[in-house]
């Protein structure tokens, strides 16, 4: 081509022209707000690891998703924190723990709000593993049943889906099989498939309280330098009756959100997680970043790859920005 017939430049002359060709787009729709719930009441404490995320007891869980539903805020995603722990993490069942009650609140107060929750027994087990331990190893079919239980309590408290994030092989399975025997076979999950050992959670476990106290989550969740396996994950997943399946974390795994999506119908969500956050925080703190521009293009970023829904701690902040 000796002369320059196609000019990419011309489209980009001018915001108008920017914005009729513009490929991705992201919603408030698109977004997915987590909170960290706690007993008690008229609690609403600052968590130092995650700058502008709280601790809430159910009513002010429910005061936090009102206002982010006012926003145009669409649903939000509960991590629980109990008031007690044992070996098998038998408080995330307990009907009146803090996610169930916070469910309830929110439900009453943001009817139209989705409220999804985590299932995991981290938060839960005093040991903090995602599982049963015996003889210092993470027990995969014992750990089902708990799982299951956990995530009847919270449809039964009125939870519109479930997410289960613990990585054990078969749970979704086992969690489909105890809601739909409970008459609960219209709650969809949402399934951590595609979720990696990762560095990037560090300010998340100080948030919920569940870092290990012995060894690490390799041993279940998978291995950064894979990319072939995440496809058996989603394939396993979606077998077992999953309706969305989700990638996490997200900005440093987006050639893997961008393969699933070339392949995999279903609804895809990814997860950008705390240390992402944290990142972006430090690096406007730092004065490296402008905040705001650093945020939007990693959501924007996270959406192209292939994300339909992005669960995402910076979701009431980017809200009035979209
Ligand atoms: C485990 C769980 C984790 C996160 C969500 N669910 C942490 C882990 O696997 O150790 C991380 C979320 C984040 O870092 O923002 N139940």
């Amino acid at each position: 081509m000796p002369w320059p017939i196609h000019r990419p430049r011309r489209l980009r002359d001018n915001p108008i022209l920017r914005d009729l060709v513009r490929e991705t787009k992201l919603s408030p729709l698109d977004l997915i707000y987590p909170l960290f719930v706690v007993s008690g009441q008229k609690r609403k404490t600052p968590i130092l690891s995650l700058p502008g995320q709280f601790h809430l007891s159910p009513d002010e869980a429910a005061n936090v998703a009102l206002s982010f539903a006012k926003e145009g805020g669409r649903a939000v995603l509960l991590f629980g924190l109990p008031d007690s722990k044992d070996e098998v993490g038998g408080s995330g069942a307990d009907p009146e723990g803090p996610v169930p009650l916070a469910i309830k609140a929110i439900k009453a107060a943001a009817p139209n709000l989705a409220v999804i929750t985590d299932v995991c027994l981290c938060e839960y087990t005093s040991h903090g593993h995602c599982g049963i331990v015996e003889n210092q190893k993470v027990k995969n079919d014992p750990t089902l049943p708990h799982l299951a239980k956990q995530a009847l309590a919270h449809v039964r408290a009125g939870a519109d889906m479930v997410a289960p994030s613990d990585m054990m092989d078969g749970r979704v399975l086992a969690i489909r099989r105890t809601l739909d025997e409970a008459g609960f076979e219209d709650r969809p999950i949402m399934a951590y498939s595609v979720k990696y050992a990762s560095c990037f959670y560090g300010p998340f476990r100080d948030a919920a309280d569940s870092a290990p106290s012995f060894g690490d989550r390799r041993g279940y969740q998978m291995d950064p330098a894979n990319r072939l396996e995440a496809r058996l994950e989603v394939e396993l997943d979606l077998a077992e009756g999953a309706d969305i399946v989700m990638v996490k974390p997200a900005g440093p795994y987006l050639d893997v959100l961008r393969e699933i999506r070339n392949y995999c119908d279903r609804p895809l969500a990814a997860y950008q997680v705390s240390g992402e956050m944290a990142m972006l925080k430090a690096a406007a703190a730092a004065g490296a970043l402008d905040f705001k521009a650093a945020a939007l293009e990693s959501l924007i970023g996270i959406k192209r790859a292939g994300a339909d829904l992005i669960l995402t701690y910076l979701a009431p902040e980017v809200l009035p920005w979209l």
